[in-house]
C-alpha cells in the first residue's frame, strides 16, 4: 500500500521520526509541497539529522526520494543540505530526483518576504523568511521560474527574461539594496551542472513506479493548521500540506493514496503568529517547552505550547480522510501532575464542535477541558503498549474516544526505537 503521512496540527508533529521508522517498507518516499521552511528531525542511534528539503527517506540506502512539482526548491539550500549529508556519508546520487516543474525560490523572494513581514505591523505572521511565500505567489501569478527553466542559458531566453524583469518589479518594491540582475542570473545558471542529473519528470516517474508496484510513502511537511486553505488563514503556510496537495503536488491520482496517517503531538506546539486556542501562557507554557524542548528546527525560534486539541484533530482528520494516528511525543508528559484535553470550544456561551474559519472568531474561543491525573512512572523509551502506566493509557484511549480515530503508533522517545506500534493496529495492517 502507498500511504501518507500529514501532520495534524500547527507542523513539528514529529513526521520525520515517522516517516523514517516507516521508510523501510517503502522504495519511495516523495515530498508534494513546502520548500526548506520544514524542519524534519531524525535521530538514529543517537546521532541527530534535521531535514529541510529533502525527503527523510534518504537517510535509507537504496529508497528513492523525490521533490514534487508542489515543492518550493531553493537550489542553494538543496546543496548544502546534500553536502551535509554527504559529510556524514549519506549517498543522493542516483536516488534523488526534483521535478522539471518545482518553482525555483530567488534571491529577490526572500528579500520580498522580509519587506512584506517588515510592512505587516501588527499582523505580522512570523514566516521562515526562507521566501517559501513569494515563491509561491509568483508561481500563482505566471511569473515563476521552474527547475527545468534552469537549461535555459540563452541571454535573450525565457530565463534571463523573466529574471530580469522580477528583479526590476522587486527593486521598484525595495530601493535601498537595489539587486543586479545579471548577478542572480549567471548565479543561477551555475547550479545547473549540479542540479541536471536530479532533474526528471517526477510524474512520469512515479507512474512507472505504480505499474511496478513499487510502495510509496506520500511525506507531508508543515500540517494541517498551516495548510493554506483549510488552517488558520492568514497565519498558514502558502502550500496545501493536506492530502489534497499530493495530486496536484506530485500528478499522481488520487487513487494511487491507500493509506492516511496523521502525526499528532500528545500535546500542540505553533511556531509563528496566528490563533491558538488551547496555549498556555506564562509558566505552565515554558515548562512544556523546556521538558519538549520545543524550538524550531529551522529556525530554532521558541514554539509557543499548549494543551491536546481535539477540535483540531478531528478537523484534521476530516479534512484529510486520517485512519490512524501516531501520537508523539508521549514521553514528554511524564511526571506532569495533570494533564488537560480540549475537547470542544466555548463561543458567546455556545458550545462549538467544529473547527470555525474565522480567525476573530477563533481568537475568542475558549477550550472545555477534560482533566486526567497525570502518570509518575516513565513512559520514555518505552516499547509496549501494556508497560504504560494505567493513566497514561486512559489518556490515550480517551484521545482515540475524542476524535474517533484509532492510535496506531506511540512515539516514547526521539530514537527510532523509542516507538510503540500497537499489536493489531491499521498501521501494522498496512506494513504487513
Ligand atoms: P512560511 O512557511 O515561511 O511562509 O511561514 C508561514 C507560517 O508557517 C509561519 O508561522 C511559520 O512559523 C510556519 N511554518 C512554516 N514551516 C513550518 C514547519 O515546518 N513547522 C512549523 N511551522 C512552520
Amino acid at each position: 500500500m502507498n500511504i501518507a503521512i500529514i501532520g495534524a496540527q500547527w507542523g513539528d508533529e514529529g513526521k520525520g521520526k515517522i516517516v523514517d521508522l516507516l521508510t523501510e517498507h517503502f522504495s519511495i518516499v516523495a515530498r508534494y509541497q513546502g520548500g526548506h521552511n520544514a524542519g524534519h528531525t531524525v535521530i538514529i542511534n543517537g546521532k541527530q539529522f534535521i531535514l529541510h528539503l529533502i525527503p527523510s527517506g534518504i537517510l535509507h540506502a537504496g529508497v528513492t526520494c523525490l521533490i514534487g512539482n508542489g515543492v518550493v526548491v531553493d537550489p542553494y539550500s538543496l546543496f548544502t543540505e546534500l553536502d551535509a549529508l554527504k559529510a556524514e556519508g549519506i549517498r543522493s546520487e542516483n536516488r534523488l530526483f526534483v521535478s522539471d516543474r518545482a518553482h525555483v525560490i530567488l534571491p529577490y523572494h526572500r528579500d520580498l518576504e522580509r519587506f512584506a513581514e517588515d510592512n505587516r505591523g501588527d499582523r505580522k505572521i512570523g514566516t521562515t523568511l526562507r521566501g517559501i511565500g513569494p515563491s509561491y505567489e509568483h508561481k500563482l501569478g505566471r511569473l515563476g521560474v521552474r527547475i527545468g527553466d534552469l537549461s535555459d542559458s540563452r541571454k535573450d531566453g525565457f530565463l534571463a527574461e523573466t529574471i530580469k524583469r522580477n528583479v526590476a518589479a522587486r527593486n521598484q518594491i525595495i530601493h535601498d539594496t537595489p539587486l543586479d540582475w545579471t548577478v542572480v542570473y549567471s548565479d543561477l545558471l551555475s547550479t545547473w551542472t549540479r542540479l541536471s542529473p536530479m532533474v526528471k519528470d517526477v510524474s512520469e516517474y512515479l507512474d512507472f513506479a505504480l505499474k511496478e508496484g513499487k510502495r510509496i510513502l506520500f511525506e507531508g511537511a508543515q500540517g494541517t493548521m498551516l495548510d493554506v486553505d483549510h488552517g488558520t488563514y492568514p497565519y498558514v503556510s502558502s502550500s496545501n500540506g493536506t492530502v489534497g496537495g499530493i495530486c496536484t503536488g506530485l500528478g499522481v491520482s488520487p487513487r494511487a493514496v491507500e493509506g492516511v496517517l496523521g502525526v499528532v503531538k500528545a500535546y500542540t506546539t505553533r511556531v509563528g503568529e496566528g490563533p491558538f486556542p488551547t496555549e498556555l501562557s506564562g509558566k505552565a507554557g515554558d515548562e512544556l517547552r523546556e521538558l519538549g524542548q520545543e524550538y524550531g528546527a529551522s529556525t530554532a525560534r521558541p514554539r509557543r505550547c499548549g494543551w491536546y486539541d481535539a477540535v483540531v484533530a478531528r478537523y484534521a482528520s476530516r479534512i484529510n480522510g486520517l485512519e490512524t494516528f501516531a501520537l508523539t511525543k508521549l514521553d514528554i508528559l511524564d511526571g506532569l501532575k495533570e494533564i488537560k484535553l480540549c475537547t470542544s470550544y466555548r463561543y458567546k456561551g455556545k458550545t462549538l464542535n467544529s473547527f470555525p474559519a474565522n480567525p476573530a472568531m477563533l481568537s475568542a474561543c475558549t477550550p472545555n477541558y477534560e482533566t486526567f491525573p497525570g502518570w509518575s512512572r516513565p513512559t520514555a523509551g518505552l516499547r509496549e503498549f501494556e508497560d504504560l502506566p494505567d493513566e497514561a493509557k486512559t489518556y490515550i484511549k480517551r484521545i482515540e474516544q475524542v476524535t474517533s480515530v484509532p492510535i496506531s503508533i506511540i512515539s516514547t522517545g526521539s530514537d527510532r526505537e523509542e516507538t510503540i506500534i500497537l499489536k493489531d493496529s491499521i498501521a501494522r495492517g498496512w506494513l504487513e
